[in-house]
C-alpha cells in the first residue's frame, strides 16, 4: 500500500475552538511523510512509460526524499539539484540519489536543472514541466468529495503551487484557499515562489492568506491536542482558520513532523518562551 486510506476525520477539538466543523486529510501520513508522494508515484509512472531511467527534481525538502526513495523501487536514477547545504544530503544519497549543489537562487535552480534534465534524457519533476504532478494532487481532492460533506472550502498550504492548483484543477466549487509563510517556522512554503501559479496566470484567481510566527505556533498546538504532530507549514493551515468565513471546512495537512524535527522543535521552543 502506498497511501494512507485512513486519513480523513473530523477534528472535535479544532472545530471548537473555531466554532466551525474542521475536517482533516492527513496527507502526512503517506510513506515518506509528505504529499509529494502522489505526485513522486505519478511521475515516475510517467517515466516508466516514457522509458526514461532517469528522473530528476531540484528541491530543498520533501519533494527530494520522496522522489529518491520511489525512484530506487522503480529501477530509477534520480537526480536532486539543492542550493543549501542541508543534513538531508547524506539520506539522499542513502535513498540512491545523485546530489547536486548549486548556490543559486530557487529560480535558477529550476532553470538550470530543468536544462541539465533535458540535455541528459532525465524526465524533470520540477514545477510546470508535467501535468500529472496536479493530477496527482487532484487525486486528493477526489477523495474528499466522495465523502460527501458538502464543503464549503479546502485549505492548504502554497509554495510553488502544484499542490493548490492540483487540488482545485478543474473546480469551481469548493472554494479553495492557500496558506503561505515568510516564517522560518514553516520552510516548506517559506520560498513563496508561486512558480507554478504564476505559470499558469491564475495568481489573482486563487484565494491566499499568510501566515505569521503566532498563527503556526497555535495550530501546531491544537493539532497536537488531537495526537497529530505535522510541520510548519500543515500548523500554518489550522492556525490561519480564524481568517477564512466558511463553517464547514476541508484541511489538507501536507508534511509530517518527523520529516523535520529541527523546524518542529523551534515551533516548541517558541510555544514554551
Ligand atoms: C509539506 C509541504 N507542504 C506544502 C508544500 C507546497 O507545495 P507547492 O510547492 O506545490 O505549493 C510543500 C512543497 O515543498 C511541502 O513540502
Amino acid at each position: 500500500m502506498i497511501y494512507s486510506n485512513n486519513n480523513f476525520f473530523f477534528s472535535k477539538k479544532i472545530s471548537k475552538h473555531f466554532d466551525k466543523q474542521v475536517y482533516l486529510k492527513l496527507e502526512s501520513q503517506n510513506l515518506t511523510g509528505s504529499h509529494k508522494d502522489r505526485e513522486s508515484i505519478k511521475l515516475i509512472n510517467l517515466a516508466t512509460k516514457k522509458k526514461y531511467k532517469k528522473i530528476g527534481c531540484a528541491s530543498t525538502g520533501n519533494l527530494a526524499i520522496s522522489l529518491a526513495f520511489y525512484a530506487r523501487l522503480n529501477n530509477l536514477k534520480c537526480f536532486v539539484w539543492l542550493n543549501k547545504k542541508t543534513y538531508l544530503i547524506k539520506l539522499l544519497e542513502e535513498l540512491g540519489a545523485k546530489v547536486t549543489l548549486k548556490k543559486i537562487s530557487l529560480k535558477n535552480l529550476y532553470y538550470e536543472s530543468n536544462n541539465f534534465f533535458k540535455e541528459n534524457k532525465i524526465l524533470s519533476a520540477n514545477p510546470g514541466v508535467y501535468e500529472q504532478k496536479l493530477d496527482a494532487n487532484r487525486i486528493i481532492t477526489s477523495e474528499i468529495l466522495k465523502k460527501k460533506n458538502k464543503f464549503q472550502c479546502i485549505v492548504s498550504s502554497v509554495n510553488n503551487g502544484s499542490h493548490l492548483l492540483g487540488l482545485s484543477k478543474n473546480l469551481k466549487q469548493p472554494k479553495f484557499y492557500g496558506v503561505y509563510s515568510k516564517s522560518k517556522l514553516a520552510k516548506s512554503i517559506n520560498a513563496f515562489s508561486l512558480t507554478e501559479i504564476k505559470n499558469k496566470k491564475k495568481n489573482g484567481k486563487l484565494n491566499l492568506i499568510k501566515a505569521n510566527d503566532k498563527e503556526i505556533i497555535k495550530g501546531f498546538s491544537l493539532l497536537a491536542k488531537e495526537g497529530i504532530f505535522v510541520d510548519g507549514s500543515s500548523s500554518a493551515i489550522i492556525g490561519s482558520l480564524n481568517k477564512i468565513k466558511y463553517k464547514k471546512i476541508c484541511c489538507v495537512l501536507s508534511g509530517s513532523a518527523l520529516n523535520n524535527l529541527s523546524e518542529v522543535q523551534k515551533i516548541m521552543l517558541k510555544k514554551t518562551s
